[in-house]
């Protein structure tokens, strides 16, 4: 294969740039077989992507010659891929089906995950067995996840859209819903407060998921929460039966007053953007069992095998990065759309955001030089249809385009007469739109068969007209199920990773929110007793605090 040279890129989108879409299809009857890629079920399209019938060539050319395959073989045999601190990140690992050894810093640590994974199985079984009691000896029926970013958003994410619909009213049957599983992220008591409302202190059981185990919002909530039991249950109580701890940072959960037996780890060569695959996943297992979580892994292991022995050209997760680097650092895309047309994916926008902008929001390159390349175009979504109710206007019309990501489950998991079919459908028609679009010509015929004339005539066709052109990449998936999922979890891993050897960085770090954290101490003591700011705070600040100690309760006034 030979290499790309960077010109021959820039060459193809200089090329490119005068030919539309619709050009694109002209030109070639057979564009989309040859850019649409069928693997286990799935259908990916790619055919309504800006790339040209030599793009993707160029591109897996330079993506051989920037070496990827050796990255992809270095991010599985857990090398140190995370530069920066010197890690790997080896959130494959705990998907790995079979035993053969992984070695990190000289020890084999597949037993150290089957040890969790046992430990989460049996905690799962008890507690969806009732046969974990809480301080009154009463069984647990409640379990509230506390944790934020990583420690959340993945669970969270997998446990709405694997969670079965409440049982019918009248209905006799078993209960099918498990335990009532919760997360609260947000230090903003409101979430604490509506989250333990409907909740028997006696019978809820808090899961503090935190890799640091100093996240203070986490650390605040595990608080609150403690403090929510002991009132209920007695001042001098020992509610440890009520907690369990996730976490790389045992010594403080145990200080916290966490039993030794109820602290799962996290392991430093897990990121937490990559760790619902770990013991993070916990409220996954207790939401949806045992077997639905393996069903999860399984799914994300089949992507691996996939991306792993599969050549580039072919490699579902390399395709999809190729045309998402293409996108933005060639293209100079300054934003991607999301739209899972799906409910139950409602929280995939927001895991998806951590995961590519934790990522891919970098201003230096691996070596820690400064980067050249224009950024990751920012992420954005929500679920279809309701979004073509809200932003789509802006797709259509909007001053300019924003390449969308279509993600759809053909079949629905609890089928309502034809619902599916016109979600499905919707789908399939707003990308067509996006590419096709509305021309003068057509709109002016339209109406003025409708009797409309003139500069009334003129003003109305400009309203209307959609310029089309607009890109996108459609993914359909036979299901929403366990397995399937794992696999869509895993795909937009691997293509981020993708992205991140192009663009240079090491997507595995993520220094810049820690400043912003620092910040915070001191703000919380102006606020609490008035203490004074740092001598060098700017004025804007200042006045912010003394506004907010004049106008709230927070100061205790
Ligand atoms: O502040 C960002 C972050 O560090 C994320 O990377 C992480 O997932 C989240 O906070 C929570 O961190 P922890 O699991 O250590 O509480």
């Amino acid at each position: 294969m030979t290499a790309a040279a960077p010109s021959d890129l820039a060459e193809q989108r200089r090329a490119l740039a005068g030919t539309t879409l619709a050009d694109l299809f002209a030109r070639d009857p057979r564009r989309f077989d040859r850019l649409s890629l069928a693997w286990d079920g799935w259908l990916v399209d790619l055919s309504k992507e800006r790339l040209g019938a030599d793009t993707l060539p160029l591109l897996i050319a330079h993506a051989d010659a920037a070496g990827l395959p050796g990255w992809i073989r270095a991010l599985f045999a857990g090398e140190k891929v995370n530069q920066s601190e010197r890690k790997p990140a080896l959130h494959t690992a705990l998907r790995q089906t079979g035993d053969s050894p992984l070695v990190v810093e000289g020890r084999n640590i597949i037993p150290d995950i089957r040890a969790a994974q046992s430990r989460m199985r049996t905690v799962a079984a008890q507690i969806r067995g009732g046969l974990r009691v809480g301080a009154a000896g009463r069984p647990i029926r409640a379990v509230v996840n506390l944790g934020i970013g990583g420690s959340d958003l993945g669970a969270f994410l997998v446990c709405s859209a694997l969670a079965r619909p409440p049982r019918a009213r009248g209905s006799t049957g078993p209960q099918t819903q498990g335990v009532d599983v919760s997360f609260v992220a947000n230090v903003d008591p409101e979430h604490l407060t509506r989250a333990l409302a409907p909740h028997d202190p006696a019978t809820t059981l808090f899961v503090i998921a935190s890799k640091s185990f100093t996240t203070q919002e986490t650390l605040a909530n595990a608080a609150s929460a403690k403090t929510w039991l002991l009132a209920a249950l007695g001042k001098g109580v020992d509610v440890s039966s009520h907690f369990i701890a996730i976490t790389g940072n045992a010594p403080a959960a145990r200080a916290f007053g966490v039993a030794s037996a109820d602290i799962l780890p996290i392991w430093s060569w897990v990121s937490g953007r990559h760790s619902l695959w770990s013991p993070v996943g916990l409220p996954i297992a207790l939401k949806i069992g045992w077997e639905g979580y393996e069903k999860l892994l399984a799914g994300a292991a089949s992507v691996d095998a996939h991306f792993r022995e599969t050549p580039l050209e072919r490699n579902l997760p390399v395709l999809l990065g190729l045309t998402g680097w293409w996108n933005g650092a060639h293209l100079r895309h300054a934003e991607r759309v999301v739209i899972p047309y799906s409910q139950a994916l409602f929280r995939l926008p927001a895991y998806l955001q951590q995961l590519v902008l934790e990522s891919h929001g970098k201003r230096v390159a691996r070596d820690g030089s400064a980067r050249a390349e224009p950024a990751s175009p920012a992420l954005w979504g929500d679920v279809g249809s309701n979004a073509q109710h809200a932003f789509f206007q802006w797709l259509h019309q909007g001053p300019r385009e924003a390449p969308v990501e279509f993600i759809v489950p053909i079949d629905a998991s609890h089928p309502v007469a034809d619902h599916q079919t016109l979600l499905v459908a919707n789908a399939l028609a707003q990308a067509q739109a996006l590419l096709v679009g509305r021309s003068p010509d057509a709109i002016r015929a339209e109406l003025t068969a409708q009797g409309m004339a003139g500069l009334d005539l003129e003003a109305a066709v400009a309203a209307r007209v959609c310029p089309g052109n607009r890109a996108s990449t459609m993914l359909l998936m036979p299901e929403l199920s366990a397995y399937r999922l794992g696999q869509l979890l895993a795909l937009y891993e691997h293509r981020t990773f993708v992205e991140a050897v192009l663009y240079g960085i090491n997507p595995f770090d993520e220094f810049g929110v820690e400043y912003g954290k620092t910040l915070t101490g001191p703000i919380v003591a102006a606020l609490s007793d008035g203490s004074a700011l740092p001598a060098d705070t700017d004025s804007s600040t200042l006045g912010l605090v003394a506004h907010v100690r004049t106008q709230t309760k927070l100061t205790g006034r």
